[in-house]
């Protein structure tokens, strides 16, 4: 997947909407190639697996800068016009774009670690080095990283479209991906996701 960031550095270079809609696509489509490639591998359970890239969009999200609107009056017409629009970036495929590409491939960070005697959680590591069971971990942290792009593959659209009209905000990343879009999480609680979660309350 490290081929996302050639994608990501030819875009700077595409002036037009209609091409970033395609490199979106392009980008979904990449992951859903490499999760069929790997099918067969699953995380034990979706919600809290869901929770942990919903925190990585969730820090993507708080890393945006505003961002001048994307002009793409970049043609002339016959009577030597600038032809086009402007686009608002936040309402851009761009955007989609810069807030998913790599997030599947930051998810190899993350692995399925004991917190407490019991409960087992997503956490992001800094370094595999260290671990009593690197190989272990290596290996929960490839089946987040697949599970994320099958959670993308599913959810693609209406990610694409939440993003886009503005209902994706700061803190609100989990119940949108998890209990909207996904349903991985279920909706009874609404506020708290974490503690009072179905049948895998186990994992949690
Ligand atoms: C990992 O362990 C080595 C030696 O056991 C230590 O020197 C190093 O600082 C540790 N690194 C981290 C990130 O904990
Ligand atoms: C944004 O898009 C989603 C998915 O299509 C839709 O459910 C939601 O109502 C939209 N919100 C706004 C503010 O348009």
């Amino acid at each position: 997947m490290t081929c996302f960031l050639t994608y990501k550095n030819n875009l700077i270079y595409y002036r037009s909407e209609g091409r970033n809609r395609r490199m979106a696509k392009l980008v979904i489509f990449t992951v859903v190639v490499i999760t069929i490639f790997s099918f067969g591998v699953s995380v034990d359970d979706k919600c809290s697996a869901c929770n942990a890239v919903a925190e990585e969009l969730e820090s993507q999200l708080l890393k945006e800068k505003p961002r001048n609107h994307l002009d793409l009056r970049n043609r002339l017409n016959s009577k030597g016009q600038r032809e086009g629009k402007v686009i608002d970036y936040r309402m851009s495929d761009l955007r989609v774009v810069d807030l998913l590409d790599g997030l599947c491939d930051r998810m190899q960070d993350y692995t399925l670690q004991k917190v407490e005697s019991k409960n087992r959680e997503w956490v992001k590591v800094e370094s595999f080095d260290n671990l009593t069971n690197k190989q272990e971990a290596k290996a929960h942290a490839n089946d987040i990283s697949t599970y994320c792009g099958r959670l993308l593959e599913e959810t693609e659209d209406e990610l694409a479209e939440v993003i886009k009209n503005g209902s994706l905000k700061v803190g609100d990343a989990r119940k949108v991906l998890c209990q909207t879009l996904s349903n991985h999480c279920s909706k009874s609680s609404e506020t708290d996701s974490e503690d009072e979660d179905d049948d895998d309350a186990d994992e949690l």
